[in-house]
């Protein structure tokens, strides 16, 4: 009686441990369904990173709800309701806890960049030091990507609620996929596919990063690059990029500058090995680099379900600079974030 009543409390004693304190994951699985701390998938795609104050967020699209073929005979476009922009925060970028909804999308006025029947993409934030906000840009589109344009939005703290500013065409430039880089100096440059995806530019943002200067320049001239992800390692400027094939993987390809407004020479594909011809079914969104850590990042992607965009995976994976000054990434099922 004694002895089934003692396993009895040790049992719902290990109920309430594990719901108090969900294990911790210890590595990361490319590919796998990965939940946050509550024990759901993470719903933030085409994300970016930030890293502030000992924690990193990641913001991304929340894709929720049908996804349908938009009828355009060019081009293969499987989309879905914008459903706003998510935050997690993470102390080991690993285990991620949801920090809610940082930019809602708008659900009344059809008219609005938000509402859920237009394209959010893309979301990056970074933090200002002289004006003490968070500003996140973004891709804002029409449904049928016709709009081709960036969207601004503030706020007082990194999880948000961020206060939505407006949406522009850079220097009266189309602008579709986009990443934010900033640089040591505090400058921000806003990298896009423009000119129909032809041609990547950059434009310097104002000093606020709330709009852009008029300094701006195109690259990788009619090489139909998108999904910029951009980093700094020795001096040298790095972009990661996809070709454009809509939700479909396709080769990736890196790009290399002395500075960031010079000439971008072209490289090759850092995906290396079997699977690394199609970015092993992903494309690119953000490289972080690793606190603490002088040559080490992580090479983030999606996994784009273009039937059911909600359900596309993350493909997180480290990325090294060889000797030669060549990005260089290879596949692992399941790796650990490297300690300091
Ligand atoms: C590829 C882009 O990289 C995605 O962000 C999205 O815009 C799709 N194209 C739409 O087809």
């Amino acid at each position: 009686m004694f002895h089934s009543l003692k396993i009895g409390i040790t049992c719902i004693a290990s109920v309430i441990i594990a719901t108090l304190c969900p294990a911790q994951q210890k590595a990361i699985e490319p590919g796998k369904i990965w939940n946050d701390t509550e024990g759901n998938p993470i719903n933030a795609h085409g994300g970016g990173i930030l890293y502030h104050n000992g924690s990193y967020y990641w913001y991304g699209e929340i894709k929720k709800g049908k996804t349908w073929l938009v009828p355009n005979p060019n081009w293969e476009n499987y989309r879905v309701n914008a459903g706003g922009v998510s935050c997690y925060s993470s102390k080991d970028l690993v285990n991620w806890k949801y920090e809610g909804v940082a930019l809602p999308a708008n659900t009344t006025d059809s008219t609005h960049d938000l509402h859920t029947s237009k394209v959010i993409e893309r979301p990056k934030v970074i933090f200002n030091k002289n004006t003490g906000k968070f500003v996140m840009w973004m891709h804002i589109d029409a449904a049928d990507y016709r709009y081709a344009r960036s969207g601004v939005a503030v706020s007082d703290n990194p999880v948000g609620p961020f206060t939505y500013l407006r949406s522009e065409q850079p220097n009266g430039n189309m602008a579709r996929d986009m990443t934010i880089f900033q640089d040591d100096d505090g400058k921000a440059y806003h990298f896009y596919s423009s000119e129909e995806n032809a041609t990547m530019h950059i434009c310097l943002l104002s000093d606020d990063y709330t709009s852009h200067t008029t300094t701006e320049k195109r690259i990788l001239i009619g090489k139909s690059r998108e999904a910029p992800a951009v980093f700094k390692n020795n001096n040298k400027y790095y972009l990661i990029s996809s070709g454009c094939t809509g939700w479909s993987p396709n080769p990736a390809a890196y790009a290399v500058a002395d500075s960031i407004m010079g000439e971008w020479t072209a490289g090759t594909n850092p995906c290396i090995g079997p699977g690394g011809e199609k970015t092993w079914e992903s494309q690119s969104t953000y490289v972080i680099p690793l606190q603490g850590h002088k040559n080490s990042y992580i090479f983030m992607a999606d996994r784009w379900n273009k039937t059911d965009l909600e359900h596309s995976r993350y493909v997180w994976l480290p990325l090294l600079i060889n000797s030669k000054g060549i990005p260089e990434i290879v596949w692992k099922d399941r790796w650990s974030i490297p300690k300091k």
